[in-house]
């Protein structure tokens, strides 16, 4: 008998043959109250869960995954886990680090070029018919290339961030991390220092950190404080590594120039938030990895992950390994 396993995302057909030849599926388009009996009844059953990081199954849920032997995200992010809680039931956390890398940068880049250049504001003027004279100052944006960027968490992505404003635009990179990353340093000529010295000395600040315990609000009102008046902010982590009403603030009194945001406290983000308002935030729909050829790597590595790991191979891309039992 194949080992049932809980699928909740929708994948492309051959993926989903895929999984099919080696697990007996319980099939569902997500989680949501229609179906939600249902997919408790399955999630009791399940073996192995697969699904994508949008859907945040709690410990209350996974308390009734009473067969659970390994979770499998269709992500790099885990937050949507309590991995510490799972690591006590010494059931993996499977994720997708690596192949999502360069398309998140280039996102990323994608925010700090549009909060610069104010392309978007630009682009609705032309469209709304608003473009009467030749532009001035007052619509001036500011550069990139030569400029300072301080990037906060130096793990892959945020060096391949790196690698793009080093060697594409000349920018002088610091950072703050956990560690020291000596790859970085030594091909992007990073500077390591403290987080509040990098938010006091960079013109751009960007935020590549997972979301932990530790990392929660780490970026508020005090640390929005010590940014230039000329600065610009980028998320591309998790909405609660920031607090977002202290961003509002920052952005609404001019305390930073702009903001560029791939993610948010609420997800979607509500059409009444006052992020909305604001002409100096650039607003993505968390889309950091979200092109074809990405997406297709990242479930293909999700599928591999979950075969590996429910034959006791852990040996790639497990998130809680470190806090398994032998
Ligand atoms: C990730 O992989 O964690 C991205 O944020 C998409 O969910």
């Amino acid at each position: 008998m194949k080992p049932k396993v809980l699928l909740y995302k929708p994948l492309p057909d051959d993926q989903r043959q895929r999984l099919a030849t080696h697990f007996d599926l319980a099939e569902f388009d997500g989680f949501h109250p229609d179906n939600e009996v249902e997919f408790l009844t399955a999630l009791r059953q399940a073996e192995g869960i697969i699904g994508g990081s949008g859907i945040k199954l709690t410990t209350e849920h996974l308390a009734q995954a009473i067969n659970l032997k390994v979770a499998s995200t269709i992500s790099v992010g885990t937050d949507q886990y309590d991995l510490d809680y799972l690591a006590r039931r010494n059931i993996p956390v499977m994720h997708t680090p690596g192949v999502l890398n360069e398309t998140t940068a280039d996102t990323l880049f994608a925010l700090l070029m549009c909060t610069a250049r104010r392309t978007l504001e630009l682009s609705n003027m032309v469209k709304e018919g608003r473009w009467k004279h030749t532009i001035g100052p007052e619509l001036y944006g500011t550069d990139v290339n030569g400029k300072t960027l301080g990037i906060i968490g130096m793990g892959r992505i945020g060096q391949a961030l790196a690698k793009r404003a080093h060697l594409g635009f000349d920018m002088k990179i610091q950072y703050a991390n956990r560690h020291r990353n000596p790859q970085a340093e030594q091909a992007y000529k990073a500077q390591y220092m403290d987080i509040d010295t990098l938010l006091a000395q960079s013109d751009f600040v960007c935020v590549m950190t997972p979301l932990t315990a530790e990392t929660e609000g780490l970026i508020g009102a005090r640390e929005f404080a010590l940014m230039r008046p000329d600065s610009i902010f980028i998320n591309g982590s998790r909405g609660r590594v920031i607090d977002e009403a202290a961003l509002i603030e920052a952005l609404h009194n001019k305390q930073i120039r702009a903001a560029g945001l791939d993610v948010f406290h609420q997800e979607p983000l509500p059409a009444d938030s006052p992020l909305c308002q604001l002409d100096n935030a650039v607003l993505f729909p968390h889309i950091g990895s979200a092109t074809v050829e990405t997406r297709h790597k990242m479930i293909i590595c999700a599928i591999d992950n979950l075969i590996h790991a429910m034959s006791g191979d852990l040996s790639k891309n497990c998130a809680n390994g470190h806090l398994l039992k032998e």
